[in-house]
């Protein structure tokens, strides 16, 4: 299979989280005989210094003329303290996912029980969860007009919701909800005690519902969501809700995994998919080698999953789990004995490349370790 790829290295530590991801998608190419070409394009703070447009033309250009899209991470502190700066970097990302119309960001939550030790909850509350979030990616809070009175002293940002926006992305959680391996429910996440946006969320998928006669259906207020998140997490299986609940949730949830680092997600919707760990751009770990590569590496076997190359995308993940089981993690998940980010990129193509047989442990491989910090 030839597909064509946009790889968007973007900032902090997107770019070597990626680059670990495109060597094992290259030996995953090499065992399989794909044939996976690159292009590396701009985008976030260092689109902003080589260009001045945090998403350059030529950017969403080469997404649209792709099979799928790679991307590492978006922001800079220097931003994030300047709140009268014009342009920022993540306009990049939020006007990408706009012109793509990726209306739908699908963040899976699962957990490792070689990592349930790292998470505050207890390991009998973590085994077996399981659940995806379904975020609303181009509408709401995050696209609505934004204004601020001219003494600065007043702001808004409106949040609009229409029903086509609304079903889109319900038909795409209930199809998913039915999938045999999915355990036929879903939980509509909202505010529809408060918000009107809410209410026409809830009407929307009532009556969507009936389409879907097996799929059990549950309305949950994001507050009590956001607590039984940590209470019962076992009791999701579909969570569909909108862009800013959805952002804000995701983050909550991936401390169930154990690491904000762990996390992959896949941007779906009229064009090409975009696919991005949902960690953001650490800038304290930049070019330190320190920061983990499951993220987006996972990222990559969603990509594959995407492509229809299931064993494939199946070789990755028992790739990485075996480096998990094996304790060949960064430093994240162990401060003390950790292996660089590089070392785990390379571990898992080796392992996809079939370099190391599964019986090889631990101790064999203790010579890459890190000795410094
Ligand atoms: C995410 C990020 C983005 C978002 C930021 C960087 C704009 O937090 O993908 O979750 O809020 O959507
Ligand atoms: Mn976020």
């Amino acid at each position: 299979m030839k597909k064509h790829i946009t790889v968007i290295e973007g900032d902090g530590i997107g770019p070597e989280v990626t680059r670990q991801s495109v060597k094992v998608l290259n030996a995953i190419a090499e065992r399989f005989g794909h044939e996976f070409d690159y292009t590396y394009c701009l985008m976030g703070a260092v689109a902003i210094d080589k260009t001045g447009n945090p998403l350059p033309d030529e950017t969403i250009e080469s997404c649209l003329n792709s099979d799928a899209v790679l991307f590492g991470a978006i922001g800079h502190p220097k931003y994030d303290n300047d709140p009268t700066a014009k342009v920022r970097p993540e306009q990049g990302l939020l006007k990408l996912r706009k012109s793509l119309q990726l209306y739908a960001n699908l963040r899976p939550i699962s957990t490792y029980a070689s990592l349930q030790h790292l998470s505050p909850l207890k390991a009998k509350q973590l085994e077996g969860v399981d659940f995806i979030i379904f975020r609303e990616l181009t509408g709401g809070i995050y696209f609505g007009k934004k204004e601020i009175n001219a003494e600065g002293t007043q702001a808004s940002d409106d949040c609009i919701y229409t029903r086509e926006e609304i079903e889109r992305i319900a038909h795409l959680a209930f199809h998913f909800a039915q999938k045999p391996e999915r355990r036929k429910k879903l939980t509509l996440v909202d505010k529809a005690n408060v918000l009107e946006t809410s209410r026409l969320w809830r009407k929307v998928v009532q009556d969507i519902a009936k389409e879907y006669p097996d799929v059990t259906v549950e309305y949950m207020f994001v507050d009590n969501a956001a607590m039984q998140i940590i209470l019962n997490p076992k009791q999701f299986d579909i969570v569909l809700t909108e862009n800013m609940f959805g952002d804000i949730i995701s983050d909550e949830a991936s401390v169930l995994s154990g690491s904000l680092g762990l996390m992959p997600s896949a941007s779906v919707g009229k064009g090409t998919v975009l696919f991005e760990p949902i960690h953001g751009s650490y800038p304290q770990a930049a070019g330190k080698d320190i920061a983990n590569p499951l993220g987006s590496i996972l990222s990559g076997a969603m990509l594959l999953e995407y492509l229809s190359l299931t064993q494939e995308a199946a070789l990755v993940r028992e790739a990485v789990n075996w480096t998990l089981e094996n304790s060949f993690v960064t430093k994240d998940i162990d401060p003390v004995n950790f292996y660089f980010t590089s070392t785990i990129g390379e571990l898992i193509s080796d392992y996809v490349s079939g370099k190391i047989p599964a019986s090889v442990k631990k101790e064999n491989i203790e010579l890459r370790k890190s000795t410094i910090i």
